[in-house]
């Protein structure tokens, strides 16, 4: 487990997506650091499972939601605000990148594209419309979006996936130009391979293939592994806390080298 030095005492967290995965280690890594968090997620199971199992000094408050979807979007702020009193910080992290969606844009569904984009972008326009008077009423805030390095380099057969996260840091940089003078910071983050549910949902595989395939993917980075959660984790909080005070607009890569690598590298 990452330590952290990071103190968010009293702060009020909204985390979309998380019940698994790198948002369930920025749930609990906010927890830890003391905050007040709303686990935001579909997965019921999950989600009420990590806040029975929380026992650090803050709190991790189960919320079910669909961040697809607007009135979802809005009960999940009004929740936060009515139990304790304001809102701080909002990390847009659910996401998904379903495996019947690996196509060319002419074989894709037009209700794929609509789903991919509506919970991995129009989710962070959600949360901002119903999140950001609160956060305007505390006199300030962070914003934190998870996007990834598929935003930022092509990958085949993703058009629908690259393009929510390509409109992701386009918005992050948008919502930090807006709201700057309302001293709402807005970052976010692009993760390399990491070790969560996400990358290995594709297929069933054993143990020992599943060993295999996460070697594979860690090769293709400088650092030579995947990285785990809490890796994310940590920039995220990072990211929110005063010692990124005068960071806004920016995206910042959790890759392990994997953008810094040229074509013929
Ligand atoms: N894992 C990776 O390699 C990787 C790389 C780059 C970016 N990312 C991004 O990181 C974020 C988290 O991914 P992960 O790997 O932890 O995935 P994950 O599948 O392990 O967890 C995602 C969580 O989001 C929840 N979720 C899905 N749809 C939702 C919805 N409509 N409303 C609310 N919650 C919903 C899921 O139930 C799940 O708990 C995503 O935005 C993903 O695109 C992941």
């Amino acid at each position: 487990m990452h330590s952290t030095n990071f103190d968010f005492s009293g702060s009020v967290v909204i985390v979309t997506g998380g019940a698994n995965g790198i948002g369930r280690a920025i749930c609990q890594g906010f927890a830890r650091a003391g905050a007040n968090v709303l686990c935001v997620d579909v997965n019921m199971a999950a989600g009420t499972e990590l806040a029975a199992a929380d026992n650090s000094p803050g709190t991790i408050v189960f919320h079910t939601g669909d961040v697809g979807k607007s009135s979802d979007c809005r009960a999940a702020v009004e929740d936060a605000v009515a139990r304790w009193g304001g809102l701080d910080v909002i990390c847009n992290n659910a996401g998904i990148q379903p495996k019947e969606s690996y196509l060319p844009a002419h074989e894709l569904p037009e209700e794929m594209w609509d789903r991919i984009l509506d919970v991995n972008l129009k989710s962070t326009y959600l949360m901002s419309h119903y999140g950001i008077p609160h956060l305007k009423a505390r006199g300030g805030g962070a914003i934190i979006n998870t996007a990834s390095v598929q935003g930022m380099a092509s990958a085949h057969k993703v058009s629908a996936y690259a393009a929510s996260k390509g409109g992701l840091i386009s918005l992050t940089r948008q919502l930090a130009l807006d709201y700057g003078e309302d001293k709402i910071r807005v970052l976010g983050v692009a993760p390399g391979t990491i070790d969560t549910g996400m990358p290995h949902a594709y297929e069933p595989l054993s143990a020992e293939e599943h060993a295999k395939r996460r070697a594979e993917w860690g090769a293709v980075h400088p650092l030579h592994r995947i990285g785990q959660p809490e890796e994310i984790a940590q920039v995220v909080l990072f990211l929110a806390s005063d010692s990124a005070s005068f960071m806004t607009g920016e995206t910042v890569c959790v890759d392990g080298g994997l953008m810094a690598k040229g074509a013929w590298a």
